[in-house]
């Protein structure tokens, strides 16, 4: 039974990119994305979309008073297309709890960081102003708390003498494109699953669930 997901974007969409290649790569298998739902109608990503035959849809947070009339109104949207799974992909929406728990343990995110560190947005200016040495990229179930949900998958991304914030976030969404696709594989697999607050591994994968990658040191 081909697995349905829906994915939630706001910007250019690289992140959907990824996934959509995944998916007919056969690395995420027997899943189709069904829709692409932005709450910016001028997301690049909604184009991607169009371009690759999905529907794609807005609803535009800016045509709501409340932040749970606009969330009850994405819901409605997103379960038109009766989903498995629901990505955030570069959705740049903080979601209110009721939305949270319609989707337990069938919504994922990508956030840049190592969560927990460096939970929010400019992650990367906050890791070079920090002088971490290890940054990298999370996917993680949606809790109600932002950022803060159990990882599925991390990948560890070194931070370099000479990196700013452009350098080093360009590295950490390469990490995004490739832990984002084996996340949901493994999800839609049922090989993991949100339980009690925790991810829980039915068939942990044979590597480590982090995925660290080291970067090529050509000196
Ligand atoms: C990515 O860095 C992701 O971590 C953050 O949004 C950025 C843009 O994502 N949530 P995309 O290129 O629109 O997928």
């Amino acid at each position: 039974m081909t697995k349905r997901l829906v994915i939630l974007v706001s910007g250019r969409g690289s992140n959907l990119q990824s996934i959509l290649a995944a998916c007919r790569s056969g690395q995420i298998p027997d899943t189709q994305v069904v829709a692409v739902i932005s709450n910016r109608p001028a997301a690049g990503a909604l184009e991607l979309a169009v371009l690759a035959g999905i529907p794609a849809l807005t609803v535009d947070h800016r045509d709501y008073g409340a932040r749970v009339d606009f969330d009850a109104a994405l819901q409605r949207r997103i379960d038109d297309y009766a989903p498995d799974v629901v990505a955030l992909a570069g959705f740049m929406r903080q979601l209110t709890p009721a939305f949270v728990q319609h989707y337990e343990g069938r919504m994922l995110n990508v956030h840049p960081s190592l969560l927990p560190a460096f939970p929010g947005l400019h992650t990367h200016a906050r890791a070079l102003e920090q002088g971490v040495l290890w940054h990298g990229a999370s996917v993680h179930f949606v809790t109600s708390a932002l950022d803060a949900g159990p990882a599925i998958i991390q990948a560890a991304v070194a931070v370099l003498p000479e990196d700013d914030e452009q350098s080093l976030a360009a590295r950490v969404l390469d990490a995004e494109h490739r832990i984002y696709p084996q996340a949901l594989a493994w999800l839609l697999a049922g090989r993991v699953a949100y339980a009690a607050g925790r991810a829980q591994w039915r068939d942990p994968p044979e590597t480590a669930m982090r995925e660290a990658i080291a970067p090529s040191l050509e000196m």
